[in-house]
C-alpha cells in the first residue's frame, strides 16, 4: 500500500490549515486545497520545511462540477506520488449570515453550494475508491450553529445540519466497506475567518462551561484523532468540540 494521503479542503487558512499541518506531522501526505494559491503554497512550504509531504491543488468549491474536478485532481496527485487518497476532510465553508428576511437567493445557493453540495460530490467521487480498497476516513467539519440557533446563522446552520445528517447516512452506507465518516462541530474558534465576528466570538465562548475561544489546533486535534486508526471503532458520530456549550 502507498503513502496515506489526505485531502483537506479549505486548508489555506484556519482550522483546515492547522489540520493539514497536524496530519503532515503524523506522516500523512496532505493535499492542501482552497482558492488562494499564495496562502496554499505557504502551507505546503511549511509542511516541507518540517519534513512532511504536501501538494497544493486549487479549487473553488461551489457546485458538483468543482467537487468532481477536485476529486479527480486530488486522486491524480496522490497516485502520481505513489499514494492513495484514504482521508477526506470536508472543511471549506462559507459563513454568510444575516436575518432570514432579506436573504438573497444567490446567498442561499452559495452557502448550500459550498457547504453541502461540494462535500456531497467529493464523497460521491472519493468514497467508492476508498471502499474498493477496504478502508478510509472522512470528517465533515460542522458547527455549533448546526445544533443551536445562533442569531443570523440560519442558512449556514441549516447547511451544516444537513451535512451532519449526511455523516450518519454515509457512515451507514460506506461502513460495511471499512470507510468511517464522522462530524466535528466546533464552537467559537479564533481563525482568519472568524476575525470579523469581533466581540461576538468572545460572547459566544463565554456561554460555554470552559469559557474560552478555541485555537484552530484544538479542533485539528479532534479531526486528526477521528481520521486516525485510534478511532477505528468510531463512525457516524457528531463530536461537539465547543467548550461544553451544547451540554448546558
Ligand atoms: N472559526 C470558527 O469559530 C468556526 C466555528 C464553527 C465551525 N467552523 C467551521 O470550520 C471550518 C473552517 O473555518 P475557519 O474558521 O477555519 O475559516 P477560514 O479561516 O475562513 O478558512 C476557511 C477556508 O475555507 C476555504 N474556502 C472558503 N470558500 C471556499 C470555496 N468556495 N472553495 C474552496 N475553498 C473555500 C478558504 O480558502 P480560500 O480562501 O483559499 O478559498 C479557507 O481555507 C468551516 O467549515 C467553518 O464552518 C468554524
Amino acid at each position: 500500500m502507498g503513502t496515506t494521503t489526505a485531502l483537506v479542503t479549505g486548508s489555506t487558512s484556519g482550522i483546515g490549515r492547522a489540520t493539514a499541518l497536524k496530519l503532515a506531522r503524523a506522516g500523512v501526505r496532505v493535499i492542501v486545497s482552497g482558492r488562494n494559491a499564495e496562502r496554499g503554497l505557504e502551507v505546503v512550504e511549511q509542511i516541507h520545511a518540517e519534513g512532511g509531504k504536501a501538494d497544493f491543488v486549487a479549487a473553488d468549491l461551489r457546485d458538483a462540477q468543482s467537487a468532481v474536478e477536485l476529486a479527480a485532481r486530488a486522486t491524480q496527485a496522490a497516485e502520481s506520488a505513489g499514494g492513495t487518497l484514504d482521508i477526506l476532510v470536508n472543511n471549506a465553508a462559507i459563513g454568510a449570515g444575516g436575518p432570514t428576511a432579506g436573504t438573497e437567493e444567490s446567498t442561499f445557493d452559495a452557502v448550500l453550494g459550498t457547504n453541502l453540495k461540494a462535500p456531497f460530490y467529493l464523497v460521491a467521487n472519493l468514497a467508492p475508491a476508498m471502499a474498493a480498497r477496504g478502508g478510509g476516513a472522512i470528517v465533515n467539519v460542522s458547527t455549533l450553529a448546526a445544533e443551536v440557533a445562533l442569531p443570523g446563522l440560519s442558512v449556514y446552520g441549516a447547511s451544516k445540519a444537513a451535512l451532519d445528517l449526511l455523516t450518519k447516512s454515509w457512515a451507514a452506507e460506506f461502513g460495511p466497506a471499512g470507510v468511517r465518516v464522522n462530524s466535528v462541530r466546533p464552537g467559537p474558534t479564533r481563525t482568519p475567518g472568524s476575525e470579523a465576528l469581533g466581540e461576538v466570538l468572545e460572547q459566544l465562548a463565554a456561554q460555554a462551561p470552559l469559557g474560552f475561544i478555541a485555537d484552530p489546533e484544538d479542533i485539528a486535534a479532534v479531526i486528526a484523532f477521528l481520521v486516525s486508526d485510534e478511532a477505528r471503532f468510531v463512525t457516524g458520530v457528531i463530536l461537539d468540540a465547543d467548550g461544553g456549550r451544547t451540554a448546558v
